[in-house]
């Protein structure tokens, strides 16, 4: 998913405009990362006939801005581009879960996929695992992945479930993730993905450390400007972090073993995770 910050330009600002127009009207209540959380999103979803799920699931993510890219910032994307930024989505997140996730995958695992959007990696990681608790905070996004990518061992469940997964999980995964959390909510998410996790169960985590072009959150905080203030109250965060602050954050939710490997090692993906880094650690 491409997702890197740009400098600010005034064909950025009035793109970035479109976007509020094209996203806030699917965001749930509570906090603004909730893309696709409206409470019509779901059951839009959920009651259509199920021949058009499909097709309807796939508008709704282009409702969010997280997996459906438009060259041309249309806010009526064409099916077309639809149908090719799926097959995008599937291939890409295919091939991280083979390059990056399978390795540590056992056939009686069962895996946590956090942030699990519309589920494409849960797909893939659930034909090498017993079984997936795919977890995400927007029920919308949850609904797309069940018709998008359902598969009878994945459970497709929302984060504020999760405390009912205490220890079970042997392996957990997020990608593309931990770079739209606050701080906060970041260390809040960690704590739930180790209460999910058995003891010296692993954690593959994507994250984005000493991004290059990218603001930590205390840049956007400190960026007191009108358009500054709208994009962090409305738009997609999107912070880069010190290692060290990283691994503060998962050594305070009670991982240990920590370390950053650099994702260009472990998998060649078209997509910029391939320019950021894996945190490891143990629960
Ligand atoms: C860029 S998408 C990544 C989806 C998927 N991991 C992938 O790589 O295809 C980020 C996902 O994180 C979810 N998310 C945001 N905040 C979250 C939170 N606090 N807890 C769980 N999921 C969250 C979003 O709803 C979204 O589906």
């Amino acid at each position: 998913m491409r997702m890197q910050c740009k400098a600010w330009s005034p064909s950025r600002v009035l793109k970035e405009l479109k976007s509020l127009l094209r996203y806030t009207p699917a965001m749930g209540w509570g906090t603004s990362q909730n893309f696709l959380g409206a409470w019509w999103a779901r059951l839009l979803i959920d009651r259509a006939p199920a021949i058009y799920r499909e097709g309807i699931a796939l508008r709704m993510l282009s409702l969010s801005p997280h997996y459906i890219f438009d060259k041309d910032g249309r806010v009526w994307v064409p099916g077309g581009v639809l149908q090719k930024e799926a097959q995008r989505n599937r291939v890409s997140r295919r091939q991280i879960v083979h390059d990056v996730i399978r390795p540590h995958i056992s056939p009686g695992d069962v895996v946590v996929d956090y942030g699990c959007g519309p589920g494409y990696m849960a797909v893939e990681a659930a034909l090498f695992a017993k079984c997936v608790i795919a977890c995400d905070v927007s029920e919308g996004a949850l609904a797309c992945a069940r018709v998008l990518n359902g598969a009878p061992n994945i459970r497709y469940v929302n984060v504020i479930r999760a405390s009912e997964y205490e220890g079970v999980a042997d392996l957990a995964y997020s990608f593309a993730v931990a770079q739209h959390l606050r701080d906060a909510v970041l260390s809040e998410a960690l704590r739930t993905v180790h209460h999910m996790l058995r003891p010296g169960g692993r954690l593959l985590m994507h994250v984005v450390i000493n991004g290059v072009g990218w603001k930590s959150e205390a840049d956007w905080l400190g960026d007191t400007s009108l358009r500054g203030r709208v994009k962090l109250r409305c738009g997609l965060d999107c912070f880069s972090r010190s290692p060290e602050r990283m691994l503060s954050l998962a050594e305070g939710a009670g991982f240990s073993h920590c370390r950053f490997l650099p994702l260009a090692g472990l998998t060649s993906v078209h997509d910029d995770v391939a320019h950021q880094h894996l945190l490891y650690c143990q629960a």
